[in-house]
């Protein structure tokens, strides 16, 4: 019988691409993916550290685990369980000491390992750990071979930061940036084409810094490359994330009036909206730069819409302090966004400051700010209404076997009823209801 793995997931799209690879190396070994957990012969879990919560999430998955091995020792029949990801890289031999029965710790640049460790646990019965920040070899020694094709691909230009914002753990989880080379990364857009991919979205924690070396020995910026991928026969879209504001540069603006194949949507964020805390965080940047990138960007490409990161309760963040970050959602109408209470994370230099802000206090800002939000998200999905969209169809999704879902080139959830065979397919369609979070069609036109 086919043996089975399991590969559960948290955290940002730059985890769920490598659990993508992940998968491959299984696969490529001859195992069969399942997502029953107790039917797996190998269990990876690859974890995020970002904020408290997150590791939390690790050590309930591994109590689930710690369960179904005990009923399997019974049968003798052990599970392999692997703990991959940034918790993996922060808590390191930790992890053996609260879950004994972890067979193999690896960082989320050292996985390419696996297959390697995977036989030396079943030939030594022994646990196992590799931490090293090594991109090189990490995608060096990744397969070649995609296992499940996607019509929307996630594809990792770059590793780690080199930012040290004070609350960010990246820095330390993933290591120093790194960015791979065109043409590794042409290579594995052109196979990603080729195998029904009609959009891809270039991943990095700081992707606008990507600075690869190309042709001849010349470094490209992620402008230039995106310049590059545009000529893809086959490839659509083009998005990526996350751009930070200190990043952006001639070239990338200039792709953005230029090529068509790049969407009008940009994650970029900002954090705070108060320049005393913006600065308190090492971002960087003021709110009055900020703005200038937008509307610079805004000019270029008139369509374009954005997205961005909130953190509320930032030590030392006032009341007034959180209203001016009330006050730039006014200014900018984000029609997407993800924000947070503030987490202090050990290890950050933040972690130090004095956590000055009620946890019920921060609750009730993040509440405001989120009900803003939304206003502006739900106001914008409705300019859509009995409108045509075009909407690229994926329905990886979809749980609904009677309707086809995607994405509009401004990232909105967009749901067509009675359409079943519209994968991979971009389609011009006539919008009849907004809702906060998606859109929902009635015909193609
Ligand atoms: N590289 C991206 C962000 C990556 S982390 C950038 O610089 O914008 C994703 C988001 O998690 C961050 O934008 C931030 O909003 C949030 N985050 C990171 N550390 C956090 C912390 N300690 N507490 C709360 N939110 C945090
Ligand atoms: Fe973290 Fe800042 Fe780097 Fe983003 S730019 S990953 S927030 S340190
Ligand atoms: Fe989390 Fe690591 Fe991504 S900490 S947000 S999974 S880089």
């Amino acid at each position: 019988m086919l043996k089975k793995f399991k590969v559960k997931t948290f955290g940002c799209q730059m985890n769920v691409y490598d659990s993508k690879k992940i998968s491959d190396i299984f696969c490529s070994l001859g195992y069969k993916n399942t997502f029953v957990d107790k039917e797996a012969d190998i269990y990876v879990i690859n974890t995020c550290h970002i904020r408290n919560k997150s590791k939390h999430k690790l050590y309930s998955e591994l109590g689930k685990i710690y369960k179904i091995n005990k009923n399997r020792f019974k049968d003798n029949k052990n599970m392999i369980t692997v703990v991959a990801g940034c918790v993996a890289q922060a808590e390191g031999e930790e992890i053996f000491r609260r879950a004994p029965f972890v067979d193999i710790i690896v960082g989320s640049q050292s996985y390419q390992r696996l297959p390697n460790l995977i036989k030396k646990v079943k030939k030594k019965n022994k646990q196992f750990i590799e931490l090293d920040f090594d991109p090189k070899s990490k995608f060096d020694n990744l397969p070649k071979k995609k296992y499940i094709n996607e019509v929307s691909s996630y594809l990792t230009i770059q590793e780690g930061c080199n930012k040290f914002c004070k609350f960010c753990v990246v820095p330390y989880t993933r290591g120093p940036e790194y960015s791979r080379p065109v043409e590794e990364i042409v290579r594995e857009a052109e196979f990603l084409t080729k195998n029904g991919t009609k959009e891809i979205i270039l991943l990095g924690q700081n992707v606008n810094a990507y600075h690869g070396i190309g042709f001849r020995n010349k470094e490209f910026n992620l402008g230039q490359l995106i310049y590059l991928l545009e000529k893809i026969k086959g490839l659509k879209r083009i998005r990526y994330m996350t751009a930070h504001p200190k990043d952006m540069h001639k070239d990338l603006y200039n792709a953005h009036g230029d090529l068509e194949k790049l969407m009008p949507f940009l994650h970029l964020p900002i954090q705070s909206g108060s320049n005393k805390i913006l600065k308190a965080m090492n971002r960087n940047y003021t709110v009055d730069e900020y703005l200038k990138i937008i509307n610079k960007i805004k000019k270029i490409r008139k369509d374009i819409v954005f997205s961005s990161d909130f953190i509320v309760g930032y030590p030392g963040e006032s009341k007034k302090d959180f209203q001016k970050t009330l006050d730039l959602v006014d200014k900018v109408q984000y029609v997407q966004s993800f924000s947070f209470t503030y987490s202090p994370r050990p290890g950050t230099t933040a972690y130090n400051l004095k956590n000055n802000i009620d946890e019920n206090e921060k609750k009730e800002r993040l509440y405001i700010l989120q009900n803003k939000l939304k206003f502006y998200q739900e106001k914008f999905n409705k300019n859509f209404v009995k409108k045509p969209l075009e909407v690229l169809f994926n329905n990886s999704s979809n749980t609904n076997r009677n309707q086809s879902v995607g994405y509009s080139q401004y990232m909105q959830l967009v749901r067509i009823k009675n359409k079943r065979d519209l994968q991979g397919r971009i389609e011009n369609i006539k919008i009849k209801k907004s809702f906060y979070k998606s859109l929902e069609a009635i015909s193609i036109i």
